[in-house]
């Protein structure tokens, strides 16, 4: 008998050679098609290793701090801050990477963090590199010292896809930089209830919009097709609906019919998908009784089977668990781990128990092995595309040459000037700094961080251009006097208050920064994720501290800060000067100051109503007919400020729209063209809109519906034709049927400087 050295020294040939194949395999040649590679590494994979791929945790830093935060306390289950594992340290993490138990991690804040566990990752059997999400909404900002742009609802605001697709690309960049891979953008909810704290972290009101800022955001990411180590895998999120919440809050049920799903929820994510976005994220609610992580006919019929996306589905944070401990729809966590599964989602987004749980359920035969090929398949792509396999590791060096580099603030200043919207000026601005010797500048938002917005962590001090800076920058810091009310806009401080006005009669300007806070990291945040309200109301003193300025009789601006719109009545009533500044980022009290000063003049337009009232809600300018048909009682049924609506410091003149054709067959498209004019003294820009209203249909329509958009820069004096291409998809709508038509009758084309009648001019068009 061949004693066992023997037998080994026998053997020893061909384990060299099976190292030698597996160093050849095709899975690691680069130059092998991204298919062929997929499936060579599948065929390698064991059932356990392909459910890795599909399991997410949280980064060692994120959970050292979560840990430290919440050290002693018991967490329960529903406490949104299970950032870290209790069965579970640091070290397992890094142990479970290198024994390829770990397919991706989310958090990871720094690129020295992700080089290490990319390190752990090449010691697995396979050396399948991780992949790394994080929620860079505007900016990569829950890393330090990022360049931080305004957040989507200020992007909106710009209506320009250009600029928005350039700082996606730029903020892919520093994504890569820090060693991520995949962002959680675009949020394309449609928002419709602004109690709701996400509301700044949407681009509004209006599915089209939504959707073309939603596509600009993906090609800014991913590029064309995804493919290269400075590209960023997208995410549209939420699947679906979770922006009108029942009762305001994040994560309450909706009841929605299929045809406002399909009319006004849907959209964003089909143009979505046909741009090509490479993951999908559930919602934290439910949708007609039945937990968007659950939903079949939502994720595998209608985003696949209809609308053809082949990506990876990414659950949402602990959505899996709720399943069962929320929504109690899954008796057991197992069986939630079956029914999402099963419905369609490839990623659990984070945390033990769901390996396990997959593994046993397809060796039970209750779920099928193709259902995790079908995950394992999408994810292992975008590894291969996304370029990890031949570069994991981030290079440090290189990184600090792209992070807050001079092009990304220069961009990030001029998405702040284009976010801004101006929402009321009686002849105060532009303002002429050389005219006012003492400038008073006060609120809670004037001298601090709220600018950023939500999804931000600390960035440090010198890369933050606060309001207070801003203006002193421009106006001269010896001509600006700061009376600091305190940050939180909450307080309810009367001296403050006092205190102020007294300092407001000494000065012959006031600028009075009030809003919300949307910092997640401070206890006195008041908008933002998980972070709704009852009113839309100023909080604390604020509105106190406006009227007493004012009652001076000092000339007043104000200015807005937060993601959310708020019912300023007394304000758009009595102070001369309001401007909307959403959050806009890094350079936003640069932004801000070039907007007063006139060195900017304003062109951005609202992307959401302003109600005058939370009792308004739903207030969205495309409702039904009937919407107002009988009035309010004790208020007026009007918003305070419509969607498209954005003053400018020159005037415009827009012509009554003409059509290249009055009649056509319902497959035709027309073009529709009005001139522009500058009627004003300075150089300005105009966001020209097209809506749209079907007069006559077999199911209601929108009073109108915005259906094309163009910016128009013009000089004093001069004008500019702008045309409008109307596409049958631009008339269609789903019949009483639910079938997806252009049905004939007369349209009503309206074209103009907002969605307020008094600002558009019409034509009809027949469609036969
Ligand atoms: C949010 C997601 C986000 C995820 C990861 C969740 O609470 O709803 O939008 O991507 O956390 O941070």
């Amino acid at each position: 008998m061949l004693n066992k050295y023997l037998m080994l020294a026998l053997a020893f040939p061909f384990i060299m050679e099976a190292g030698a194949k597996e160093k050849e395999a095709l899975y690691k040649d680069a130059k092998q098609p991204v298919e062929t590679r997929v499936a060579d590494l599948m065929k390698r994979m064991t059932l356990e290793e392909k459910v890795a791929q599909m399991c997410q945790y949280v980064g060692p830093q994120h959970i050292r701090e979560t840990q430290a935060k919440f050290k002693g306390q018991k967490v329960g289950k529903n406490d949104d801050a299970h950032g870290f594992y209790p069965t579970l340290s640091v070290n397992d993490l890094l142990r479970m990477t290198e024994e390829g138990k770990i397919g991706s991690f989310l958090h990871v804040v720094t690129g020295e963090e992700a080089n290490e566990l990319q390190k752990h990752a090449m010691k697995s059997r396979l050396q399948i590199p991780l992949l790394i999400g994080i929620d860079a909404i505007h900016g990569n900002a829950l890393c330090s010292g990022v360049t931080v742009y305004p957040t989507p609802i200020g992007q909106a605001s710009s209506f320009d896809p250009e600029l928005v697709e350039k700082i996606s690309r730029q903020a892919a960049l520093e994504v890569r930089a820090t060693g991520a891979h995949w962002t959680f953008t675009p949020n394309v909810d449609v928002a419709r209830d602004a109690r709701w704290g996400r509301t700044g972290e949407t681009f509004g009101e209006d599915p089209y919009l939504v959707s073309v800022m939603g596509v600009a955001t993906i090609k800014g990411y991913q590029g064309d097709d995804m493919t290269g180590t400075d590209k960023v895998a997208a995410c549209a999120k939420h699947l679906i609906a979770g922006s009108e919440p029942s009762n305001g809050t994040n994560a309450a049920p909706m009841d929605v019919s299929e045809r406002t799903l399909r009319e006004v929820y849907l959209p964003p994510y089909k143009a979505a998908v046909e741009a090509g976005v490479f993951t999908l994220m559930a919602a934290h609610n439910e949708l007609n009784g039945v937990p968007c992580h659950a939903d079949k006919w939502m994720m595998t019929y209608i985003m696949r089977g209809e609308y053809g996306f082949d990506g990876f589905i990414v659950s949402d944070w602990m959505d899996v668990e709720r399943i069962h401990d929320l929504h109690h729809v899954a008796p057991t966590m197992k069986e939630a781990y079956r029914e999402t599964v099963d419905a369609g989602l490839d990623m659990h987004m984070h945390g033990p128990g769901f390996m396990e749980g997959v593994i046993e359920l397809v060796k039970e035969g209750k779920l099928q092995e193709s259902q995790v090929d079908r995950a394992c398949k999408a994810i292992l792509e975008a590894k291969f595309r996304l370029g990890l396999f031949e570069n994991p590791f981030v290079d440090l060096k290189e990184s600090k040459k792209v992070i807050y580099n001079g092009q990304h603030t220069a961009s990030a200043l001029e998405a702040a000037e284009k976010s801004i919207v101006l929402l009321k000026n009686e002849n105060l601005l532009p303002l002429d700094f050389s005219k006012y010797n003492n400038i008073l500048v006060t609120g809670p938002n004037a001298n601090n961080h709220t600018i950023l917005g939500d999804w931000t962590l600390q960035q440090p001090e010198e890369k933050v251009v606060t309001i207070l800076e801003g203006i002193q920058e421009v106006a001269g810091k010896n001509k600006v006097t700061y009376y600091n009310y305190g940050d939180d806009v909450r307080q309810n401080s009367p001296e403050k208050v006092k205190a102020a006005a007294e300092m407001a009669k000494k000065s012959d300007l006031a600028i009075v920064v009030v809003g919300e806070n949307p910092l997640r990291y401070q206890k006195t945040k008041t908008c933002g994720e998980n972070i709704d309200r009852m009113s839309l109301d100023l909080l604390g003193t604020q509105e106190e501290l406006v009227k007493a300025v004012h009652a001076t009789g000092v000339p007043t601006i104000v200015v807005l800060v937060g993601g959310r719109p708020l019912s300023v009545n007394w304000i758009a009533a009595n102070v001369p000067a309001l401007i909307q500044a959403w959050e806009p980022g890094s350079l936003g009290g640069t932004a801000l100051a070039n907007i007063i000063s006139g060195k900017v003049n304003p062109s951005a337009k609202l992307p959401i109503s302003i109600p005058r009232h939370s009792g308004q809600i739903q207030m969205i300018y495309n409702h039904k007919p009937s919407q107002y048909f009988h009035k309010y009682k004790d208020g007026a049924s009007t918003p305070l400020y419509a969607f498209g609506y954005g003053l400018s410091y020159t005037k415009f003149d827009i012509s009554a729209p003409v059509l290249s054709r009055n009649k056509i067959a319902n497959n035709e498209s027309v073009n529709v063209s009005v001139q522009v004019k500058n009627t004003g003294n300075v150089e300005g820009t105009e966001v020209v809109q097209m809506y749209i209203r079907d007069l006559y249909s077999s199911a209601t329509r929108p009073i109108k519906e915005l259906k094309d958009f163009a910016r128009v820069s013009l000089k004093p004096g001069e004008s500019k034709t702008v045309n409008f291409t109307i596409t049958p998809d631009k008339l269609a709508f789903f019949n009483r049927e639910m079938q997806y038509m252009v049905e004939s009758g007369v349209f009503e084309v309206m074209v103009g400087s907002s969605s307020m009648n008094k600002d558009l001019k019409k034509v009809e068009l027949e469609v036969m």
